[in-house]
């Protein structure tokens, strides 16, 4: 028996999703049986995300596979992926720019990965590109397995499973940690709360804990020129830099308004 594609929307709406007739499209498109789609309206409708429920998201244009439990990459560091592949085409001294080429055979680490996004994304944008992507979460680095075949994924506390090797060669390293305060938690969407790992979300007391130590340890790895970038909040921007520059590294800030992201960058002295 086929079930209406009414009835789905009328039940996503009752769950209060706003994008309800987008969001049974998108259901419809991806369950391959009656029942799939019946269990998938029910997760939606229990307030699983529905990147969660699909099993992907869409990041820079690519389809990320996410599983349940995993944080989903947000539209918002597409503003990050945007910046490091920037720097990767060489703005200093400026090149011409060729779409889609950065330098041939960059080392790229994805630290703090989730499903490993803005590796993927990456990976997509340089050619030959050498990616490295962590995390601390098992489920996020199955999924990270899956998005970069290519790739190199360990599991383990921020810098602690990357091979030796990689010490002063790294180009960019971007590394999209927790940043919400721990008091602000209780204020995200509930679909982050209960179903994205608080370890995924809370930066501690300011939400910087793990930018500190992630900025403390970025010299030892990155190469000369090399660059760290992170996503931060508006309001973190003066303590973020401060600490990149703990790590001795020239820091500033950039943001868009289009994509409300902010990033702090920082550069490996010479
Ligand atoms: C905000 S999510 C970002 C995930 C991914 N970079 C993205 O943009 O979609 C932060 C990630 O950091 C990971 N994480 C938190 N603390 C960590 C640590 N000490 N070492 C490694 N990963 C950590 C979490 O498991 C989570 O996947």
């Amino acid at each position: 028996m086929t079930i209406p594609d009414s009835l789905i929307v009328t039940r996503l709406r009752a769950a209060g999703c706003v994008f309800a007739e987008d969001e049974a499209r998108l259901l419809i498109s991806a369950a391959r049986t009656p029942a799939e789609l019946d269990a998938m309206a029910g997760r939606r409708a229990a307030g699983l995300p529905l990147e969660q429920v699909v099993g992907w998201a869409e990041f820079c244009g690519l389809r990320i596979v996410v599983a349940p439990g995993v944080f989903v990459p947000r539209r918002r560091t597409e503003f990050l992926v945007q910046q490091a592949a920037l720097l990767l085409r060489g703005r200093d001294p400026p090149r011409p720019p060729r779409e889609g080429i950065a330098r041939p055979g960059a080392v790229i680490v994805d630290l703090c990965c989730g499903a490993g996004a803005i590796g993927t994304a990456l990976a997509a944008a340089v050619d030959r590109a050498e990616v490295h992507a962590a995390d601390l979460d098992p489920a996020a680095v199955r999924c990270a397995r899956q998005n970069l075949p290519g790739g190199h994924v360990y599991q383990g506390d921020l810098y602690a499973p990357l091979p030796a090797g990689l010490r002063g060669r790294v180009a960019v390293l971007a590394a999209n940690v927790p940043y919400v305060p721990s008091e602000q938690i209780g204020f995200l969407p509930p679909e982050a709360r209960a179903h994205e790992p608080r370890a995924a979300l809370d930066g501690g007391t300011d939400g910087l804990d793990v930018l500190r130590r992630v900025a403390a340890g970025a010299a030892g790895w990155l190469a000369p020129g090399g660059h760290l970038l992170s996503e931060i909040s508006e309001r973190q921007a003066p303590q973020a830099e401060a600490a990149l520059a703990a790590g001795r590294l020239a820091a500033h800030v950039v943001s868009s308004a289009d994509l409300d992201a902010t990033v702090v960058i920082g550069r490996r002295l010479a």
